[in-house]
């Protein structure tokens, strides 16, 4: 682990690579997800590490109940506007539902979409040791490829509900093996979501590429957060691993309250507003 206070981010392009060098010297790496131009510009400026584009938009931007209904032109449109915005982070584009699971010959068209149309770096792909030997196609034909295990929310209806995973030991040992297959297939990294801390660790520890934890405790080598959450601007759920930094909601709701009131009482515009 890295010693002496806060970590500052590389100048640099962040790569796939950069993931690999972060770990080998134990400096955590900070994902959020973006869906548009002004924030990805905004965090990329902060200095995030990696921008995932991630089907979450489903739920947080287009109100859908689960993320499975979102299409592949609109992720699409989503890592276009993203990529107008970001100069040095990795954007990693999230492969959305029935997009890579129906033939090997439509996960890689659509996966090439994402570099081809989207402008993004990377995709990523939710699921196990099932997906390892499509992942390693798409890694030979240049698609570096982010993984994903633990709770895949793609998977709702087969789960049965957003639950912790990692509880029994079948699972455990389904996770670690997952987590070895994606490794050796060439993911450069690993999402693991609502997981035990303790398995998110003993994965974390068994890689050389780093884990990047979603309610899945500290042990990980990195962290996402949805970034509606992160905000505190989506209200309609908020699962227990966020931490809200700010609360967003609550500035728009009186922002257009008070936008309100000055339309209703003439106080807007004023003459500075107007011209002439
Ligand atoms: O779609 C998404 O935002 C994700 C993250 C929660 C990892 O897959």
């Amino acid at each position: 682990m890295a010693q002496g206070g806060p970590q500052k981010p590389d100048s640099g392009k962040v790569t796939t690579r950069t993931f690999r060098r972060m770990k080998q010297e134990g400096r955590k790496i900070a994902v959020l997800t973006a869906y548009d131009f002004p924030t990805a510009r905004i965090m990329d400026q902060a200095g995030i590490d990696c921008i995932l584009v991630g089907d979450s938009a489903g739920t947080v931007v287009a109100g859908h109940k689960n993320t499975l209904p979102i299409t592949m032109d609109e992720m699409i449109f989503l890592c276009r506007a993203v990529m107008r915005g970001v100069e040095r982070a990795l954007v990693v584009g999230d492969m959305p539902f029935m997009s890579f699971q129906p033939s090997e010959e439509e996960a890689i068209k659509n996966a090439g979409r994402f570099l081809k149309e989207g402008g993004v770096q990377a995709v990523k792909l939710e699921g196990g040791s099932e997906i390892a030997p499509l992942i390693k196609k798409l890694v030979d034909y240049g698609i570096p490829v982010m993984g994903h295990i633990g709770l895949t929310p793609q998977s709702l209806n087969k789960f049965g509900g957003y639950l912790v995973m990692g509880k029994t030991e079948r699972q455990q040992q389904y996770f670690l093996r997952s987590a070895q297959d994606l490794q050796d297939a060439g993911c450069f990294a690993i999402v693991l979501e609502s997981m035990l801390p303790d398995l998110a660790l003993e994965i974390s520890e068994s890689l050389k590429i780093p884990t990047i934890g979603i309610g899945a405790g500290v042990g990980c080598d990195g962290q996402v957060l949805v970034v509606s959450d992160m905000i505190g601007l989506f209200e309609e759920f908020r699962p227990r691993f966020v931490r809200a930094y700010a609360n967003v909601a609550d500035v728009i709701r009186k922002a257009v309250t008070s936008y309100i009131d000055d339309v209703k009482e003439s106080r807007f515009p004023d003459k500075s507003e107007s011209y002439g």
